[in-house]
């Protein structure tokens, strides 16, 4: 079988793996410069939040709402969430996995921050490694590189999806050492171009990938579906 995933800029990705829709870090066009569609238009059935920062979690209670997915986060973001009227959250923490009926996700360490945008503890930020389908898929949120993506890795990667944007995450010089430690055999590139302090020439990023590495990397068009 194969995922569909669909980037629609900066940091939002949907990925649909045998019908279930999951979409990671809901940021729309009318908040998210770099998205062509409106929240209104996107379904799913679960929503992944790595942290709380409103350029990840602007549309999520707006699209929880209107299509009653499940949002997936920590407890923290979680009890605000449910606070503004939306129960079907499933809260977890750095570390723990849990079996959902579309597969298991575990909550990843992220080096970064969470505050909510009306300035409430958000806990600690994160990621998800998914398994899907059969298939491992890492993605790693907004986080600065640290050698523990090695245990990441340890547990063979299909695909990961990285910050490359530099600024408030790790950059394209430490998204090539991640991908030692992670070894994955795709890359997809995310949180980049957005902003002017987030501008990368994402195809010298891919040439640098494809010349030091093993890994392919798979450079998405917003709203274009790939497979992996
Ligand atoms: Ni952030
Ligand atoms: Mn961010």
């Amino acid at each position: 079988m194969t995922i569909s995933i669909t980037w629609h800029g900066h940091a939002t990705f949907s990925l649909d793996v045998n019908g279930t829709t999951l979409v990671v870090d809901p940021f729309f066009a009318g908040n998210n410069p770099a998205a062509k569609t409106a929240v209104t238009a996107i379904s799913a059935h679960y929503i992944l939040q790595t942290h709380g920062h409103a350029d990840h979690i602007a549309d999520t209670v707006a699209l929880a709402k209107r299509t009653g997915a499940q949002v997936i986060c920590n407890f923290e973001i979680g009890n605000w969430i449910m606070k503004q009227g939306h129960d079907n959250c499933h809260t977890m923490n750095t570390g723990g996995g849990y079996n959902f009926p579309f597969g298991r996700v575990k909550m990843t360490p992220a080096l970064h921050s969470s505050g909510l945008p009306d300035g409430s503890y958000g806990g600690d930020p994160g990621g998800f490694l998914l398994h899907v389908d059969g298939r491992t898929i890492y993605i790693a949120g907004d986080t600065a590189l640290f050698s523990d993506m090695g245990l990441i890795g340890v547990v063979g990667l299909d695909v990961a999806i990285l910050p490359i944007g530099d600024n408030y995450t790790m950059g394209p010089d430490d998204s090539l050492l991640a991908l030692e430690y992670l070894n994955p055999k795709v890359v997809i590139p995310g949180h980049y171009n957005t902003w002017p302090p987030i501008a990368v020439d994402v195809a010298d990023w891919a040439n640098r990938v494809r010349a030091n590495t093993a890994v392919k990397p798979i450079v998405p068009v917003v709203d274009e579906p790939f497979t992996v």
